[in-house]
């Protein structure tokens, strides 16, 4: 028998990974003090997360679970349809949907598995039901769209077209290709990785004229963008008939982690039908659920947090632009700087780590070849102090990058 071993066939993958000095590494973080992280006995300043409010260690967040734990136990011991779904669940529902001015949301345990939940729900076959399906379902994609999007239409077997980065002529191609398949269109509504934001009007009109389904995955506009912080929709002024399908996670802005998924009453139930990351998993802790609620007060009323956090991005750019730092067109929290080749995305990396700075090198596959970057991310715990710091010390590790690879070559 011929048969390869599977464990050698991931070492001969990392080997190559290696090879290409694309090796990811785990970094214990030992402390965490609001902007502040220790990693190998270090204070670093950190440009890597995404607590965009400063909410993660809120004392109202750590109460408000404590409370709720010390109530319900930690864990929800169960599916939500299986006794897992408590009084704190169905409250932050209610309160995620009157924020994002939706009829309904559904709580998932991460926005990966929400993604995957819904596409699958609405483009899959599912289970054999009352439904009658006929024919492949099509999902029409941003180039740049997160991972889980990607995944959740491989999972729902639809068609997957891609179309170019936030060209709403080149989503149209796509969709006219194929007019009688039923279509869902899906884009992040912050991208990740650049930090621009999707035309989200534009799309929703395409949608609209082609009888498609308009999804938006707004984990890094919710608490960000719009009035209240509700988002890349609201501040687009679209409405849930505009959007049907909003995602939106709890493990950015708002601190703590999970996700969910608002719209109609129609999408909900069919959600809780049919999303498997929904129905074939442990619910969410209640106490999760609780210190959410808390966030979702605070992200929502205190306008200071996102007035700061873009008075830190203003600075930055403007910093940057004297210094000639090379940035996305970005005006969100999101600020990658281009770098181009990933080693000399490592380097600068390194140096800055160096200085006293935590930006990880965001390197393929996760972007695309020649586009290696430092993807600095800011939150309300910086300090404008913090910004022109970072600036100075971008400026040396950019420099200091180019000369290494210069010898090296
Ligand atoms: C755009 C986007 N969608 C979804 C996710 C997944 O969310 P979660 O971390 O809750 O799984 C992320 C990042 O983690 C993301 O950046």
């Amino acid at each position: 028998m011929t048969r390869p071993d599977l464990i050698e066939r991931l070492a001969a993958a990392q080997a190559e990974r290696a090879r290409q000095d694309l090796l990811r590494r785990l970094r214990k973080v030992e402390a965490v003090d609001g902007a502040r992280i220790r990693i190998d006995g270090r204070t670093l300043v950190n440009f890597a997360s995404n607590d965009y409010l400063g909410l993660a260690q809120h004392p109202a967040l750590q109460e408000a679970l404590i409370r709720a734990a010390r109530q319900w136990g930690v864990g929800a011991t169960a599916a939500h349809l299986l006794g897992g779904h408590r009084e704190e669940h169905e409250a932050l529902e209610e309160k995620l949907a009157g924020w994002t001015r939706r009829k309904c949301a559904l709580l998932f345990s991460t926005g990966y598995m929400a993604n995957l939940g819904a596409i699958q729900a609405l483009l899959g076959e599912n289970d054999p039901g009352p439904r009658s399906r006929t024919g492949q379902t099509l999902c029409v994609q941003d180039k740049l769209n997160h991972a889980c999007l990607i995944d959740g239409t491989r999972l729902s077997g639809a068609a997957l077209k891609r179309y170019v980065h936030a060209d709403v002529a080149s989503a149209q191609r796509q969709l006219e290709a194929n007019a009688d398949a039923a279509a869902l269109l899906a884009t992040d509504g912050v991208f990740s990785m650049d930090g621009d934001i999707a035309p989200l009007a534009d799309l929703a009109a395409l949608c609209k004229a082609q009888q498609a389904t308009l999804m938006v995955d707004d984990a890094h506009g919710l608490g960000v963008l719009g009035a209240e912080g509700a988002g890349s929709l609201v501040e687009a002024n679209l409405k849930q008939d505009d959007a049907p399908v909003l995602m939106a996670t709890l493990g950015k802005a708002l601190g703590v982690g999970g996700a969910f998924v608002a719209g109609s009453k129609a999408l909900v139930d069919g959600l809780v039908q049919f999303a498997r990351t929904h129905i074939y998993t442990t619910a969410m802790p209640p106490a999760f659920a609780a210190a959410t609620s808390a966030a979702v007060d605070i992200a929502r009323f205190e306008d200071w947090r996102r007035a700061k956090l873009h008075r830190l991005v203003a600075h930055f750019r403007h910093g940057a632009g004297e210094r000639g730092i090379e940035l996305l067109d970005s005006r969100t929290p999101i600020q990658p700087v281009l770098i181009g080749a990933s080693r000399d995305a490592s380097i600068a990396a390194q140096r800055l780590e160096a200085d006293g700075y935590f930006v990880p090198a965001i390197r393929p596959p996760t972007v695309a070849q020649g586009k290696a970057r430092l993807r600095v991310t800011f939150s309300a715990l910086h300090e404008e102090a913090d910004v022109e710091k970072l600036l100075n010390a971008l400026a040396r590790a950019i420099a200091h990058a180019r000369r290494a690879m210069k010898k090296e070559r």
